[in-house]
């Protein structure tokens, strides 16, 4: 049983997987990171090279690839859970929670980077509303949503074992 993190770019998908798997002691992969190492790369030259549709389909591959994993955390990349394939592949794999955060905390906390291709332009909040909004209902389809503003990244971590406990996905022996 894996436990897989979809959800909009920068709701902290990365930073509370990697703290959720060590909290687990289970093993952490993050989608974005693993493309960029196949392919030595990094995601904005990605998008602007070979681009955005090739990017898609190394996540497919590993949507597949996780089917035959277990015991994984996986951050996914914000797009991830947008192919219905993958949506059903980590469905099948394992547990999926998506994590949120209103959009105004959303770009305080990623405006700087440079790192997000699809947020390269004049009025990023603009782009993050129209995204947000075509995607939600992907995003949605998660088993639970765990809103991630205003907390610590412990009290996000352990409101997340409460939950996986609570639906019994986890025994609340650890
Ligand atoms: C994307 C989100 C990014 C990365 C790529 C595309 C998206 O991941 O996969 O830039 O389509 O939302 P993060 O959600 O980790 O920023």
């Amino acid at each position: 049983m894996n436990i897989i993190l979809i959800g909009f770019m920068g709701t902290g998908k990365s930073v509370i997987g990697k703290l959720l798997a060590a909290h687990l002691e289970f093993d952490f992969l993050d989608t974005d990171i693993l493309i960029e190492e196949r392919t030595r790369m990094r995601i904005p030259e990605m998008f602007a090279g070979p681009g955005e549709s090739y990017f898609r389909s190394l996540e497919a591959e590993i949507a597949q690839e996780l089917l035959n994993l277990d015991r994984r955390v996986v951050a996914t990349g914000g797009g991830f859970a947008l192919n219905p394939e993958n949506m059903k592949a980590i469905r099948q794999s394992g547990v999926v929670i998506a994590l949120s955060a209103p959009p105004a905390e959303i770009l305080a906390r990623i405006k700087d980077d440079g790192q997000r291709p699809l947020l390269q332009t004049p009025d990023p909040l603009a782009r993050i509303l129209e995204l947000l909004e075509k995607r939600a209902p992907v995003y949605g389809q998660a088993d639970f949503t765990i809103d991630t503003s205003g907390k610590t990244k412990e009290n996000i971590v352990a409101e997340i074992e409460s939950e996986l406990i609570r639906r019994r996905v986890l025994d609340g022996r650890s």
